[in-house]
This record gives structure tokens, C-alpha cells and sequence, in this order.
């Protein structure tokens, strides 16, 4: 079946409207940089792919597209083409779960083993004996954008707990988690953050499918996104075993983490199958979002569900890292049916 054109249109107009000059011949300097292309030819390509085959420019950077032909470039995921699985297989009404984080720990009660609360008017010193009791403590904003709104606290850095309280209240870092422990082998990775591992998953009202999988490393920041220094690599969906080194959207390229020297390629997630089976239950919750990626921890004896993003946005193989040059497209079409 075809994506629906209304939402496509719509992107594209969007997208039509705000095109950033400036951006494109950044990005098509960039892959000059790595793989030696014009770079007028690049920004022809670019807007082509952009407009043809929904290919965002910076899907175009990171998957190296400008080394790759037509029939491989076809099995790349993109975040557009995600952009219209999102929004044609997901309502309104379940999306409003994932997108606040008090009401998915609610909602997902039965997959989250990590302690939580939430911060109100008068529980100061609930939060003072919570935060004391654990030592240190994840604060989240429950609705917040571009990964920025998770903060990391010491108990035993607060010196005025009434003043905290205010500040968490003031910030909107209203939801306070234990520190999640994650498995020995993901310590050995990167002890000072919680690697998550990001799992998309497609339920067809009958079947859960795992369309594809990728382990997410931080640099001992709070969090392992991009925006704090984290890289990833793509796993095996069937094994989650890594296919690759590590790499981000900035160019950089990590054989070994640079902070503890484990390689990357050699990593086989354990409890993998755990993950998957954690996934594949809380796939059906809401049944009116059927397309996301979920964030899970592996954890000494099982894996801990930390969110699910109905929006979810694309990991994919690097060629130029990987030497592996498909993308998870295919799985994706084969178990979605567009
Ligand atoms: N309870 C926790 N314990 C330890 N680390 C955590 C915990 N919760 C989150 N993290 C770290 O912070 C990262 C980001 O957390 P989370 O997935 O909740 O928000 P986000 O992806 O930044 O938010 P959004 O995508 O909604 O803007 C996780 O990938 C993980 O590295
Ligand atoms: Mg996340």
C-alpha cells in the first residue's frame, strides 16, 4: 500500500518552504570532506534524493549516500519515510502516552523495574528521602523535546533540600527515577551512562516485528543521545550481536570507546532475547501506536523499558564503516506492507 499522500505533501511543502541554503552546502562540503564529491554535483543530488526519494539531508550525510548506488541507496531507512509510518500508524490518542514520561511510567508500570516519582507541591521531604535513599538520582521533564530535559543529581551535593525541591519544581524536572543498573557487559562499555538500547517495532494488530536495532553508548554524561557526545552501532535484529564500530551524525567514527577502549564491533548484547521479548509485549499496550522505537536497558538478569517514541527517527548502517551497504528498508517494507 502506498504512504498516504496528504502527510507527504504536507512534508514536502514544509520542507520546500524552510529549505536551508546554507545547510545543504554545509552538508554537501561535509561529504566532499569524507569521500572526496563535488560539491555542486552534491547539492543537485541531495535536493534530488530530497524531493524524489525522501531522503533528509542529513540521512543523505550520515548513510553515505554519495558512495552508494541507486538499488543500495533503496534500502536505506530515512526520516521522512518514518515521519509518514508515524503518522499513519499512530492515533492522536495514544501518542499522548508516549509523549509525557509520568504517563508512560504509568502506562508501563509492568516493564519498568527502575524506582520513580513524581515531584509535587509539598512532598520536599519525600524527595529528600528518595533522593538520599538512592544517592543519586535521574530528574526528567515529562514533556520535553530534542532529549535535552534529563538532569542527573548527587544527594549528596544538596545542601538545602527545601531550595532543591523548588529549583526541580521551578525547572519542570518533576519526575525523578532511580539510576537504572545496567548489565556488567554495557558497564564495560561506558560505566558513567546508562547505554540504552534502541528497538523499532511494528505491531500489525496479530504480530510484533523488530524491524531493526541499535545499541546507543554515552560518554559518562547523564544521558547517550548525540546531543551529550553519544555514538552508536547497529546490532543484528536477530542476534544483537554489533555489525560495525561506532559512529554519530558529526562525522566521528569510534573502533573503541574512547573513554574505556572496549571495542565497539566486538560487543554481543546480552539477554538479547529478553530485550526482544520485553518489546514484543509492550508493543501491544497501546495498540494505537503501532510504529515506534522503544529505549530499554539490559540489565543483569532482564531489560528495563526506559520510553517509546511514536516518532521514532532512523539508526542505519554506515557504509563507509560498516562496509555492510543495505539499510533495514526492506524489513521494514516487508513487515509494514508500503
Ligand atoms: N532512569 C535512568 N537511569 C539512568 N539513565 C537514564 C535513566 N533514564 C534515562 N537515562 C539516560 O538518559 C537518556 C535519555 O533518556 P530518555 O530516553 O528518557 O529521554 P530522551 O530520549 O532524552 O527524551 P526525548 O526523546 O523524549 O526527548 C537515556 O537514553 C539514558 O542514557
Ligand atoms: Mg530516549
Amino acid at each position: 500500500m502506498p504512504l498516504a499522500i496528504g502527510p507527504k505533501m504536507r512534508y514536502l511543502y514544509e520542507r520546500a518552504r524552510r529549505i536551508d541554503v546554507k545547510s545543504v552546502i554545509e552538508r554537501a562540503k561535509e561529504v566532499h570532506a569524507e569521500h572526496g564529491k563535488a560539491v555542486p554535483t552534491t547539492v543537485v543530488d541531495m535536493l534530488w534524493s530530497a524531493g524524489k526519494h525522501d531522503v533528509a539531508f542529513q540521512d543523505y550525510v550520515d548513510f553515505d549516500f554519495a558512495i552508494l548506488n541507486r538499488a543500495e541507496r533503496a534500502t536505506f531507512m530515512t526520516h521522512p519515510v518514518s515521519m509518514q509510518l508515524a503518522a499513519r500508524y499512530s492515533q492522536p490518542e495514544g501518542r499522548k502516552v508516549f509523549e509525557d514520561k509520568i504517563a508512560f511510567n504509568r502506562r508501563f508500570a509492568d516493564y519498568i523495574e527502575r524506582e520513580w516519582m513524581v515531584v509535587t507541591e509539598d512532598n520536599a521531604a519525600e524527595v529528600q528521602a528518595f533522593a538520599e535513599r538512592l544517592g543519586t538520582v535521574i530528574a526528567k521533564v515529562p514533556v520535553s523535546h530534542m532529549g535535552l530535559g534529563v538532569r542527573r543529581y548527587h544527594a549528596a551535593d544538596v545542601t538545602d533540600w527545601a531550595e532543591f525541591h523548588a529549583k526541580l519544581l521551578a525547572d519542570g524536572e518533576i519526575l525523578l527515577e532511580e539510576v537504572i543498573a545496567q548489565h556488567d557487559e554495557l558497564a564495560a562499555v561506558c560505566p558513567g551512562t546508562v547505554n540504552t538500547t534502541r528497538i523499532v517495532a511494528f505491531f500489525d494488530g496479530t504480530d510484533v516485528h523488530i524491524l531493526a536495532a541499535t545499541q546507543k553508548f554515552g560518554r559518562g554524561q547523564v544521558s547517550d543521545q548525540m546531543s551529550f557526545g553519544g555514538f552508536y552501532t547497529m546490532l543484528d535484529p536477530d542476534t544483537g550481536r554489533a555489525m560495525s564500530a561506532g559512529y554519530d551524525s558529526h562525522g566521528h567514527v569510534h573502533e573503541t570507546h574512547p573513554d574505556t577502549g572496549y571495542r565497539i564491533a566486538d560487543l554481543q548484547l546480552p539477554h538479547y532475547d529478553q530485550a526482544i521479548d520485553l518489546i514484543k509485549r509492550a508493543a501491544r499496550e497501546v495498540p494505537e501506536v503501532q510504529y515506534a522505537g522503544w529505549d530499554v536497558v539490559v540489565t543483569a538478569d532482564g531489560a528495563d523499558l526506559v520510553e517509546g517514541n511514536w516518532g521514532a527517527g532512523v539508526y542505519e548502517n554506515k557504509p563507509s564503516v560498516s562496509g555492510i551497504r543495505t539499510g533495514h528498508k526492506p524489513r521494514y517494507r516487508q513487515a509494514i506492507g508500503f
